[in-house]
């Protein structure tokens, strides 16, 4: 079997936002305590910062991280993570029924996110926090001294201001697991206020209002309707939640239904139609609202999680909850996710795989130790690699046929070509668990002269995982190039694989 890809690198989608690149680090589970910040290992420096964590995250090459929740936003007190750590309470952190000791807070983030050179994007309390708390948090992150918040900041060893661009009005408002969830008209009357009372604090801040936790939510989308019509004037990107899970789940959970890899191979084409939806409904709303300005995707939740669903912590400190372990179809999956990303450049201009250490993790620690899951791969490579303008790739593949989608392509494809380096990229995902597939891949116009490097990730076993035990199991593998013929190149693509290739 065979299929051609014509790429033109005058014919492209949109730039590429390096800001869909990014992660999101939640004070749950391990990922802050024992993942990133861990006092008590070996391995860790002075601050307490995991080294060898740090170093894989600048593998990764996060350009935004999203912080501190999730959940645990919703009833965050932000004052309890300032001051000196003898100080700090101890709390009871109701989203994920865990002990929340505040040893790491907003000064020992904005360390972590320096030393890993990434741009923050916090989330403010819009659960049990007021207005005024989100307004005060900007003063405190935002402010030159002067004030009582900033001269707090000051206090606590930190003269200039932070000056976080990025703010997001709350996390899931509309998931009755929320802490103080509302309806979408509620919501959008409390996000405006916060946002109008932010701005007036920094006017330098870019906003984002939630969006549904899920596609599956009865709420979907008349929710997201209603808050970009509402808060339209507000804001400047809309966020959207999205998991996935084999069997890809109708209802939020996926007990009882049919383990089904080629449906889930598929899952792209729901990918793909939750950004178009949302697209639209921005649309619409910028209409209603005679609006002049766009706002943009935020996909600031990503990935896959279905495995290890139960949140419940126990009342303990850095419980081992939602640590997932991925396999090599997932890895699939995520870059098949990357792929939509790129073909959906001109409206996700922020993303962020949630999450970033041991909690639906590309990395898993323990107090001597990591490993880097498949799914830490695809990620890697894209993140790396993709930059400049996202092309349109004109596809021509053999339609596999699948339970949930009917046909789909046996290959997927993204492109990116930068005219300022000159590095193209090309991202290709054979879908089929059985079938290989001969790949051509013609340039219309102006053609590379040579192909610089490419690498490879797949094998028979869709199930097949990394472990402390074998932690290189399923990696992405650097692969001999490809030989360029003129203006065209052919491939061979193993099933079940992940191939990139420079130009
Ligand atoms: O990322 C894990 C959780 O998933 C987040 O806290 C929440 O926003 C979502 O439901």
């Amino acid at each position: 079997t065979s299929a051609t890809v014509y790429l033109n690198t005058q014919r492209v989608i949109s730039e590429i936002s390096p800001l869909i690149f990014g992660g999101f680090a939640e004070h749950m589970g391990r990922c802050i305590y024992e993942g990133i910040y861990d006092p008590h290992s070996p391995l860790s420096d002075e601050r307490g910062l995991r080294r060898d964590v740090i170093s894989a995250l600048k593998e990764t090459n996060y350009r935004i991280m999203r912080y501190p929740g999730g959940n645990f936003v919703s009833g965050y007190r932000w004052t309890d993570g300032i001051g000196p750590k003898e100080d700090r309470p101890r709390r009871r952190a109701l989203a994920w029924r865990s002990i929340e000791s505040n040893q790491f807070g907003p000064h020992e983030f904005m360390e972590f996110a320096e030393e890993i050179k990434t741009e923050p994007m916090w989330a403010v309390n819009l659960g049990t926090g007021s207005i005024q708390d989100a307004a005060d948090l900007v003063e405190y992150m935002n402010l030159p001294a002067g004030t009582l918040y900033s001269d707090m900041r000051v206090k606590n060893g930190r003269k200039d201001p932070y000056s976080i661009k990025y703010w997001c009005l709350g996390n899931e408002m509309d998931g009755p697991w929320q802490i103080g969830q509302m309806d979408a008209v509620s919501y959008s009357d409390k996000a405006v206020q916060a946002a109008k009372l932010m701005r007036w604090m920094d006017p330098n801040i870019k906003t984002i209002a939630c969006g549904s936790s899920a596609t599956a939510m009865p709420g979907y989308p008349e929710w997201d309707l209603t808050v970009l019509e509402r808060t339209y004037d507000q804001i400047d990107y809309f966020s959207m939640h999205h998991y996935a899970a084999n069997p890809y789940p109708t209802i939020s959970n996926t007990e009882g239904l049919p383990i089904d890899t080629d449906s889930y191979l598929a899952s792209s084409l729901h990918f793909e139609e939750h950004a178009d939806t949302l697209a639209a409904a921005i649309r619409v709303a910028k209409a209603k609202n005679r609006s002049k300005k766009n706002v943009h995707l935020c996909w600031d939740e990503w990935n896959v999680w279905y495995r290890a669903k139960g949140g419940d912590g126990g009342w303990s400190e850095a419980p081992h909850i939602l640590e997932e372990q991925y396999n090599l179809e997932d890895a699939l999956v995520v870059a098949t996710w990357l792929n939509t990303f790129l073909k959906k450049a001109d409206v996700v201009k922020i993303a962020c795989i949630a999450q970033i250490v041991n909690v639906i993790a590309p990395i898993m620690t323990r107090r001597d130790g990591m490993f880097k899951q498949t799914i830490f791969y695809p990620l890697t490579l894209f993140s790396n690699h993709a930059s400049g303008f996202a092309l349109d790739a004109l596809v021509r593949a053999p339609l596999r046929d699948t339970a949930r989608y009917g046909g789909v392509p046996q290959l997927d494809v993204s492109a990116s070509f930068n005219p300022e380096t000159g590095e193209g990229a090309v991202f290709l995902v054979n879908r089929s668990q059985t079938e290989p597939l001969q790949v051509d891949v013609c340039w219309e116009g102006t053609a590379p002269n040579s192909v610089a490097r490419a690498w490879q990730m797949g094998g028979e076993d869709p199930f097949a995982s990394n472990s402390f035990e074998q932690p290189e199991n399923v990696v992405a593998r650097e692969i001999s190039v490809p030989r360029l013929d003129g203006k065209r190149l052919t491939l061979e693509l193993p099933p079940l694989s992940f191939t990139t290739f420079l130009t």
